[in-house]
């Protein structure tokens, strides 16, 4: 079989305490389970321009890969903020301003209550903040605008102006800092402990777990609007991207509980210079990455993993997997272009990273063999993004979305 990317096969870890037999169980549920996951659906979907995002078939590319079916869970266009990070932050402001305004009246207030700004006059005093790469803070930004609090986003140094921009657009005060995400995180840390402002970060570490517990929960409506197809059959593996890990713990957690034994296999795909799961599943236990972290997948740019995510991963994940930009921009042009007759789809860098490890690890017999992929298997990925930055979109892709989607028939 002729790869379909030009690259040598990516650099892999299996991991042996991940197995098959041992049940979701009691300690994980505290962190993410499927009642959470049902509550966040309810909620999410009563927010203004909800719409479940399309589960798109790739026939073409599943038969460029001989596998039996490629599926694309394309997030493009979640609540106009183009990626599926609309769902976390979001959400997590939600809860936030629901225990807030409920310990104020000393009653329970609802999440329509919320949603419908029946206490605007609590929830205007609010500040919350993060530090983001991009879509994080975009969706924090949005959920503040949606509910009427104040919002400072804080950005580190490698973080484009387009992607700034979107999040001032919806009236957050963004700040710059220097150095990497993690410094950002420490950043908005201090800040919100010297201000009074309300931390809704993506990421947990000890003493902080709350909040970032309900993000990743947020996410789990991605795999929640889908329930009925998986009723009708299971994918065998799923491959999906991973910053700080809290969308690949909310993909693995939900087949976990839902499917025990019968879940799908779960590699996580990881930039290559920002691999902080691969490193720690390579070495056993939580690993930082310093330095730069510079990759164009700029969602994936974390070198520090969530602490709850890890929980999850460090059991469930099966495969840890990392992969080159080129891998990411080569995926981007494929999947614009359409494969082997599939309809063009926008997919932003780190929106496509896990379809382009499943192309790595398809497209190399070795890697092939090691996850276990064959002509009977049926993959999901996750397009957690469109053109986030549409400047560097373009230049990546020599294209803009809009003339992508000009082939496409949606
Ligand atoms: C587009 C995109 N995909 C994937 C991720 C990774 O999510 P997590 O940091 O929860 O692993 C991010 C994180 O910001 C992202 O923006």
């Amino acid at each position: 079989m002729t790869p379909l990317l030009p690259f040598p096969g990516p650099e892999i870890v299996m991991n042996r305490r991940a197995s098959m037999d041992e049940p979701y169980g009691t300690t994980r549920r505290e962190i993410l389970n499927l009642d959470a996951g049902r509550e966040a659906t309810s909620t999410i979907a009563c927010w203004p321009g909800y719409r479940p995002t399309p589960l798109i078939d790739l026939p073409g590319m599943a038969r460029e890969l001989d596998v039996k079916r490629i599926l694309y869970k394309d997030e493009s266009r979640r609540f106009g903020l183009k990626s599926f990070k609309a769902l976390g932050g979001a959400y997590a402001v939600s809860r936030l301003l629901k225990r807030i305004v409920s310990e104020e009246l000393r009653r329970d207030v609802s999440a329509t209550d919320i949603a419908e700004r029946r206490f605007e006059e609590i929830v205007a005093g609010i500040t919350v903040t993060c530090a983001t790469d991009g879509n994080h803070g975009r969706s924090v930004a949005w959920g503040a605008h949606t509910f009427g609090c104040r919002c400072v986003i804080f950005v580190h140094s490698r973080v484009s102006d387009a992607r700034a921009k979107a999040i001032s657009d919806l009236g957050a005060r963004v700040e710059r800092t220097s150095g990497n995400y993690d410094d950002a995180v420490r950043v908005s840390f201090e800040q919100a402990n010297r201000h009074g402002w309300h931390l809704v970060s993506d990421t947990s570490f000890p003493g902080y777990t709350t909040i970032p517990r309900d993000v990743m929960q947020g996410y789990s409506v991605i795999l929640e609007e889908e329930a009925k197809c998986w009723k009708e059959g299971l994918p065998t593996h799923v491959f999906v991207q991973a910053g700080v890990g809290g969308l690949a713990a909310a993909v693995c957690a939900y087949f976990w509980e839902r499917f025990g034994r019968t879940r799908p296999h779960i590699a996580t795909v990881e930039a290559e210079k920002a691999a902080c799961l691969f490193e720690s599943a390579k070495s056993g236990s939580l690993r930082t990455i310093r330095g730069e972290l510079a990759t164009i997948m700029a969602g994936l740019a974390c070198g520090e993993a969530s602490l709850l995510a890890w929980r999850i991963l460090e059991t469930g994940a099966h495969f840890f997997v990392t992969i080159p930009d080129a891998t990411a921009a080569e995926t981007m042009r494929l999947l614009a272009r359409g494969c082997g007759g599939d309809r063009p789809i926008v997919g932003g860098e780190s929106g496509v990273a896990g379809l382009a490890g499943l192309i790595a690890c398809a497209g190399n017999a070795e890697t092939r063999r090691r996850v276990g992929l064959d002509a009977r298997s049926t993959i999901l990925t996750i397009g957690t993004e469109g053109d986030t930055d549409p400047e560097l979109y373009e230049r990546i892709v020599g294209r803009s979305a809009e003339e992508v989607l000009r082939g496409s028939e949606f």
